[in-house]
């Protein structure tokens, strides 16, 4: 009997030649076979095209504040198609690419497809409790490191700052359309592995890469405790260029197998992303029982995120500053739209996440900057609290100490920040004119997070009129 070719090419293939292929390879092949992916479909099916062109139009419909329908991104009219079907048009291409593979002779592409992912052994569990996994999900100039390090400074957290860097800078996905929602599955598919302690899953992805598990290269290292300490803090040797080294002492680079170890043996898991775009792309993360997922999403106002972008992004915001300066030149559409559908991806996220699916019951929980600025140790203990993770003092000293710091802070990157002096300074440097356009652009978010429109300019410099409703902890007002 003749078995399907496929499968008995797969079967008998040399031992040595499938181990010869390593990770490095697995994941530029399924890079690769990304491509190759859409080209497939985009020829079968057509629906990439259409998802395509759905993507694209985003911003410009009226935002339904009542959408209920979890599997939609947008209500009907809206016309993006549901993000499931994508993905299960994703998958279904996964299992043929599986085979496919097989068939060539190579080594599995898909690792979390493969046989090996579904014998997954649950977290190794130390310590008092139970493993934990925590994914701050943010976006930039949110105040997420500071928050991120709220989890940073706790002993027994693994903590991991902005790895899926490595992949936006390693694989070019377009804006928009077919290749924004090929990079968010990439993501997903990378942090599961993060979160797994996997954390060769990005070796292929650092440049230049790693040598025998060996990086210098690893963004921001000095921004995660747990790869500055020991053993991960391997002794130093000799001078090499170092981009991101550990904070207060030297160490050699990064071993990728160390550092793995140690995320293992710690009680948690954290990691903070600004990469992110939805939330429902993460629902196979919240129900693998391996990860136990706690998602904090950390928001803030979009008047204030803009001020900040123009600052520590000059260059993106060129067109911005040419239109306020030259009062007359029209504002590009392009960049309101853009606007726009950031708050807009931001908020159907929060809107999922309140919703509570079943999916996410009890994982999710929505937190505000200006609520963290205000009232920093509350905010720490509720988010530990929701995370199922003991609070230490050694997160309440960072906190006191990094909270009152004198105003001399330079650094647009820094955290250590008079925090309640500062989060709403914004409003007395920003025009009411741009003010204005994010007012426009983001209306339904900041309705649903509580930021209050400012009337006028008077009212937006005013400090006696709060622009900030105030919410509960778990949004029960
Ligand atoms: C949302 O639902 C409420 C109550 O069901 C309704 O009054 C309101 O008009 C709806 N809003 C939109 C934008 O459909
Ligand atoms: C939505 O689209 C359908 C068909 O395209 C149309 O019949 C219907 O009136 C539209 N609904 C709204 C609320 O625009
Ligand atoms: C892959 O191969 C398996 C086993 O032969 C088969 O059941 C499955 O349908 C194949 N998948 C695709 C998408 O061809
Ligand atoms: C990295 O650490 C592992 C685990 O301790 C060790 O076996 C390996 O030799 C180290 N790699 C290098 C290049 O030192
Ligand atoms: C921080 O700012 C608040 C509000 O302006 C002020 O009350 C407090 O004294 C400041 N703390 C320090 C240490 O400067
Ligand atoms: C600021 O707002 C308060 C309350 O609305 C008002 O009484 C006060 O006159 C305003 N101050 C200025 C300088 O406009």
């Amino acid at each position: 009997m003749a078995l399907p070719f496929p499968m008995e090419k797969g079967l008998t293939l040399p031992q040595d030649f499938v181990h010869s292929l390593k990770i490095r390879s697995k994941y530029a092949l399924f890079l690769a076979f990304v491509v190759i992916v859409f080209i497939f479909i985009e020829k079968e099916n057509k629906i990439i095209s259409r998802v395509s062109d759905k993507l694209k139009q985003i911003p410009q419909f009226e935002t339904d504040a009542n959408s209920t329908d979890p599997a939609l991104l947008l209500s009907e009219n809206a016309s993006l198609l549901s993000l499931s079907e994508l993905d299960s048009a994703f998958s279904q291409l996964q299992s043929r690419l599986y085979n496919f593979s097989l068939h060539l002779g190579l080594e599995p592409v898909m690792e979390a497809q493969g046989p090996e992912a579904a014998s997954g052994k649950p977290s190794q569990q130390t310590g008092t409790g139970h493993r934990r996994h925590v994914l701050l999900m943010a976006t930039t100039r949110t105040g997420s490191s500071f928050v991120g390090e709220f989890f940073n400074q706790q002993g027994n957290i693994f903590y991991l700052f902005e790895p899926l860097w490595h992949i936006e800078r390693t694989v070019s996905f377009q804006q928009g359309g077919a290749s924004a929602a090929a990079s968010a599955l990439v993501y997903r598919d990378v942090l599961k592995q993060l979160l797994l302690c996997d954390l060769y899953v990005l070796e292929p992805f650092i440049s230049p890469p790693p040598e025998d598990h060996l990086t210098q290269f690893l963004f921001r290292r000095g921004s995660s405790r747990s790869l500055c300490e020991d053993p991960v803090c391997t002794p130093f040797v000799k001078k090499v260029f170092e981009k991101y080294h550990c904070r207060n002492r030297r160490c050699g680079p990064l071993n990728v197998t160390l550092a793995a170890e140690a995320c293992r043996r710690k009680d948690h898991m954290a990691l903070k992303a600004v990469r992110i775009r939805q939330l429902e792309f993460l629902q196979p993360l919240a129900e693998d029982p391996r990860l136990d997922l706690r998602v904090i999403q950390l928001v803030r106002d979009p008047r204030a995120v803009l001020a900040s972008r123009m600052v520590a992004f000059a260059g993106k915001y060129e067109s911005w500053k040419k239109w306020l300066a030259e009062g007359q030149d029209r504002l590009s559409e392009d960049e309101v739209q853009r606007l726009r559908g950031n708050c807009e991806s931001i908020r159907l996220s929060a809107e999922l996440g309140l919703q509570q699916p079943p999916w996410l019951r009890g994982r999710y929980m929505l937190v505000r900057y200006e609520d963290v600025a205000r009232r920093p140790l509350q905010k720490a203990r509720e988010m530990y609290g929701f995370a199922g993770i003991p609070f230490t003092p050694q997160v309440e000293e960072w906190i006191q100490k990094n909270t009152q710091a004198a105003r001399d802070s330079s650094d647009v990157y820094s955290t250590q920040k008079n925090s309640s002096e500062q989060f709403e300074k914004w409003r007395f440097s920003m025009p009411f004119k741009l003010a204005q356009v994010v007012q426009a652009a983001c209306g339904p978010a900041m309705r649903l997070f509580g930021y209050k429109l400012a009337r006028d300019a008077a009212s937006l410099t005013n400090r006696s009129i709060s622009l900030l409703e105030e919410r509960g902890t778990f949004w029960v007002t």
